[in-house]
């Protein structure tokens, strides 16, 4: 189906669970970068239109070519460096300070909320913009564009890899927990621009329904949980959440 825009007794509906919630969480997918120019995984002009995720988002991908992997990285950060957060980053930096008990919960890389404004967010795919050594695992910012030297190296010589989660890789230790805390504890749960198709973070959805949360959903599309969600918010992220904030 093609974004309409949502219809005016779902909105109210919405803002007011949010104009009354005293605990939120937020999940949100690459959905909510589009509008900032940053292209999304699935979908038309997707990344994984153009590419195998096992040829370039995996740590077998990274054993046997640690430069391919690593430009495509690189050309992701290039991509992503002049590109600039909207109007929804900035609408959940202001429910954020709004709602004591706030908790932003991200698949996106791209580090976008952190540019918005956000305080900690849970990053459960890690950060584009950090590198982490393969070998004395140190982790580190690093937002030159492009790398000087591919594939970057540690101080200490070990070769070096984005900060990122890759398939078949575990979660950062404990953020997932912490994540499942947030939105068991959670009066809303607001599901943003994410396809909810990859898990575990995709489960986080019908986790917080379970536990009693409202769950509206803002997507330009359906997504598996539309039929469950409380509320359904069909358009573009930067357009209907600043409608509700
Ligand atoms: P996807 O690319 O799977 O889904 C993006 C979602 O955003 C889709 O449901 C779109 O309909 C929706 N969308 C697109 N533009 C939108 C807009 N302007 N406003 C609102 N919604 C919009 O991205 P994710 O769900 O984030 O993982 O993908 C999850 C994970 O799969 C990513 O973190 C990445 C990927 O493979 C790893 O790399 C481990």
């Amino acid at each position: 189906m093609a974004a309409e825009s949502p219809d005016a007794p779902d909105l109210q509906r919405a803002r007011d669970w949010l104009a009354h919630a005293a605990s939120l969480a937020v999940l949100t997918g690459a959905g909510i970068s589009a509008e900032s120019g940053v292209p999304t995984f699935r979908g038309a002009g997707g990344l994984w239109k153009d590419h195998k995720p096992e040829d370039l988002a995996t740590p077998e991908a990274f054993a046997r070519d640690p430069r391919l992997v690593w430009e495509w990285y690189n050309s992701r950060r290039e991509r992503l460096a002049p590109a600039q957060p909207n109007a929804a980053h900035r609408a959940l930096v202001k429910l954020e300070i709004r709602i004591a008990r706030f908790t932003l919960i991200t698949q996106n890389v791209d580090g976008l909320h952190d540019r918005a404004g956000s305080g900690k967010t849970l990053k459960l795919h890690g950060d584009i913009w950090r590198l982490r050594c393969t070998v004395c695992g140190a982790n580190w910012p690093d937002r030159r564009v492009p790398l000087p030297k591919l594939p970057p190296h540690c101080g200490c010589g070990g070769l070096a890899r984005p900060g990122v989660v890759w398939f078949g890789e575990p979660l950062p230790e404990g953020m997932m927990k912490e994540a499942e805390h947030a939105v068991s504890d959670a009066e809303v749960l607001l599901a943003i621009g994410t396809s909810a198709l990859v898990h575990p973070a995709a489960g986080l959805i019908p986790h917080a329904k379970h536990a009693g949360a409202k769950v509206i959903e803002i997507n330009t599309e359906d997504t598996p949980y539309s039929g469950m969600v409380d509320c359904a918010l069909r358009g573009p992220a930067g357009e209907v959440l600043p409608l509700l904030v």
